[in-house]
């Protein structure tokens, strides 16, 4: 049986400084886990690079950032950004003059999708090129990127990569009703992955979101070497998910959202670590708690563990600032509604019969189910109802904490990593904000 490896204490150790250099593996949005480690590195003095997924054109072929979007990306990073276009998977590649998978999808309709097959001989090519395409992406990258990492300065390659929904009009109906379908538009996840095109996908999301991380550790092998023979240290830090344990009764618990159809990617991210640590390679991934970003407004009800942080904060030492914390969350709520009433709900989901069968963490990632999909998306949309305006959540709120807490966890940890895999739960995250705010 795997378990969680949790980290446990405060990081203490120190190793990035002024003029050393921070690599940002993916896109920065205002909302994403990458903000907290971006500031990190900002205010350690490092010097930050960035890169790009690059943009489509009408064509859909993948080109490089224009002055125009250089520039405001680099403006919103603080930092310089490689513009060569690292957008990962194949939905939309395939040889010269053959269909894109995208295309192959876009052919299959609701009525057909589940008994409709692919070929996957074709499938294959198309994946290679994709792989290929990213991993020559990868080296025209470092070899601009060498150019800028001086004798003696220490390295940290932060990977972000997370996504390949493939965008076809019959998956985005399907994925709206996995995600957030009940009662008469509940659909199962289970169908999806028994389908030709769920196996599809679950390919895409490996190629995003583990493989990439895989390009990153070998395409950077030769910077290792040079930066590590100077004296310098290089780290690999990625955002991993497998659930989170927070207070559930009184005690951490883990649990996890369910169907998180991405944990077979976040799994292979979390093997890829552990052969890179193997060989003497400090990746790390971070397996972090629920929030809300960009990425996850398509999970409904993802975001009702991370409202049980509040409790942690009281249980970890927390003080005045908590208390401040607890009152800003309150003045979000309509009249008349109590924080103790929305934590009452979360607390009556996560431990209601419909839930317990889903916090089996070997079992993870398990597929959805209509009582779950039911419970869990109610909640969700009561918890709402229960604020004043449904655009200011507690859990905006409680997710900018969560940020700024794993970036300084994260910072802190990669200069002496514990392990190739290590969970951030709500204790560490509430003690490091009580740490930060004291
Ligand atoms: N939000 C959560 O609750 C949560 C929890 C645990 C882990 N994570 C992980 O944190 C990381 C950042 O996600 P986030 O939630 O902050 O959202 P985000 O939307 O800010 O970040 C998603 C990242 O994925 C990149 N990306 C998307 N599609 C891509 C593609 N085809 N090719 C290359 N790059 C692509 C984007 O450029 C961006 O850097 C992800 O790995 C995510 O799985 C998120």
């Amino acid at each position: 049986m795997t378990q969680p490896t949790p980290l446990t204490q405060l990081p203490q150790s120190e190793l990035f400084r002024k003029d050393d250099v921070f690599v940002l593996f993916g896109e920065l949005f205002g909302r994403g886990y990458a903000t907290g480690l971006v500031d990190q590195a900002r205010a350690a003095g490092m010097q930050i690079v960035g890169i790009t997924v690059g943009r489509r054109d009408d064509n859909n072929a993948l080109r490089p950032l224009n002055d125009e979007e250089l520039a405001a990306a680099e403006a919103n990073l603080g930092g310089r950004i490689i513009n060569v276009p690292l957008m990962a998977g194949f939905d939309l590649d395939a040889p010269a003059g053959e269909p894109t998978p995208t295309e192959l999808l876009n052919a299959m309709t609701l009525k057909t999708w589940e008994q409709d097959k692919l070929d996957w001989a074709h499938i294959d090519k198309c994946r290679a090129i994709g792989t290929e395409r990213f991993r020559k992406g990868v080296a025209e990258v470092m070899a601009v990127l060498d150019g800028m990492i001086a004798d003696g300065r220490n390295v940290l390659f932060a990977h972000t990569m997370a996504g390949g929904i493939p965008k076809a009009k019959v998956f985005m109906v399907i994925a709206n009703r996995i995600y957030k379908g009940r009662g008469e538009r509940f659909m199962s996840s289970q169908t999806l992955l028994d389908s030709d095109l769920g196996k599809l996908i679950l390919q895409n999301f490996d190629e995003v979101s583990a493989n990439t991380f895989l390009h990153l550790i070998e395409g950077s092998a030769a910077i290792r070497a040079r930066v590590e023979a100077a004296g310098g240290q290089v780290r690999y830090t990625a955002y991993g998910y497998h659930g989170t344990e927070i207070l559930i009764e009184g005690r951490y618990q883990w649990q996890t959202y369910t169907n998180y159809t991405q944990g077979y990617a976040k799994m292979r991210l979390e093997r890829i670590a552990r052969a890179a640590w193997e060989q003497g390679v400090k990746a790390t991934v971070y397996n972090c708690p629920e929030i809300r970003t960009n990425s996850t407004d398509v999970f409904a009800g993802v975001e009702l563990p991370l409202i049980a942080l509040l409790e942690a904060l009281r249980k970890e030492g927390g003080g005045a600032w908590a208390e401040s914390q607890w009152q800003a969350c309150r003045d979000l709520l309509v009249d008349g509604v109590t924080l103790e009433d929305v934590l009452k709900k979360v607390a009556d989901f996560q431990t209601s019969a419909v839930m317990q069968p889903f916090h089996d963490f070997d079992a993870w990632p398990m597929p959805n189910n209509p009582e779950q999909a039911d419970l869990q998306i109610g909640t969700s949309e009561d918890i709402v109802q229960m604020h004043k305006d449904r655009k200011a959540l507690v859990t905006d709120l409680l997710s900018t904490l969560v940020l700024e807490a794993s970036g300084a966890l994260i910072f802190r940890e990669s200069a002496a990593p514990a392990g190739p895999v290590l969970w951030l739960n709500h204790d560490v995250v509430a003690r490091q904000l009580n740490h930060l705010h004291a």
